[in-house]
């Protein structure tokens, strides 16, 4: 692997624990002005110093954050459809990788639909994604995306796509948690990141899917709305980098969790 694709890998997934906590904010690409991401430079602020990479859009990244950030942007580079549009698989690159240069991204993110009408579609693009990447050292996550089908997040289908996209020489995998998640790992020769899904209805099955995830072999999350639609957001995300960085139990992680929320103004 080249040295710029090394340096920038490493600025995602941490030398120091081999783990991370990609703060994921590009849900507006097709779900437009979502709860508590009306306004993201709001959302985000106040989260930055704990977000080892923050996932978004050229349009978000431009409009509402400053360009003196520190932290590593991942940027959502595919799109073109909607929640209220016939097919949500139907996805094209939205995103030339001059752009994701001009931008200093630190990788470039796009989301495979396997199993859709738009499967051949959306792996080509990964894989011209991929040839271009390689070109200037940019790292290329691939999300294996269910659109409205959250029932297909199971080992079986989650282990094919991962499988899929590394083959194709995505350098990240991002995927969802499943009961036996060993065996998505176990067949995807390159790192995996895990999404967080819609918000889960207690902080402690947030830590406690985190916790699995680490545990079968994840280097991390990729976590949006289990954060920050969260009313203690900040306390969320400190309790789950405990979880990714530093091996806390869930239990811990919800005293990591107590305790912000009790030192919050
Ligand atoms: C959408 C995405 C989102 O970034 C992803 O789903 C992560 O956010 P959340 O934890 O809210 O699921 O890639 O396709």
């Amino acid at each position: 692997m080249d040295w710029g694709m090394k340096n920038r890998l490493s600025r995602i997934i941490k030398p120091r624990t081999g783990h991370t906590v990609m703060l994921a904010i590009d849900h507006g690409y097709f779900l437009g002005p979502m709860t508590k991401l009306e306004k993201p430079e709001k959302t985000l602020e106040p989260l930055i110093p704990y977000a080892d990479s923050i996932m978004l859009t050229r349009g978000v990244l431009r409009s509402s954050v400053a360009a003196t950030i520190e932290n590593p942007i991942v940027l959502r580079v595919s799109g073109g459809t909607s929640i209220v549009g016939e097919n949500l698989a139907n996805e094209g690159i939205t995103t030339s990788m001059e752009e994701a240069i001009r931008l200093n991204a630190a990788a470039v993110a796009l989301s495979i639909f396997v199993g859709t009408p738009h499967e051949r579609q959306t792996l080509l693009s990964l894989s011209e994604l991929v040839n271009q990447g390689e070109q200037y050292g940019i790292p290329v996550l691939a999300v294996t995306a269910v659109g409205k089908e959250l029932g297909k997040r199971d080992a079986r289908y989650l282990g094919l796509a991962s499988r899929i996209a590394a083959e194709l020489g995505a350098h990240i995998v991002k995927t969802y948690y499943c009961d036996d998640f060993d065996k998505v790992v176990d067949g995807c020769p390159v790192p995996i990141v895990i999404a967080g899904g819609p918000k889960l209805e207690t902080e402690m099955d947030a830590f406690e899917m985190t916790y699995n995830a680490i545990q079968t072999g994840a280097v991390g999350v990729d976590m949006g709305r289990n954060i920050w639609q969260h009313e203690h957001s900040v306390p969320m995300i400190k309790a789950v980098r405990s979880v990714v960085h530093e091996n806390a139990t869930p239990k811990e992680a919800m005293d990591v969790f107590n305790q912000a929320k009790s030192g919050e103004a």
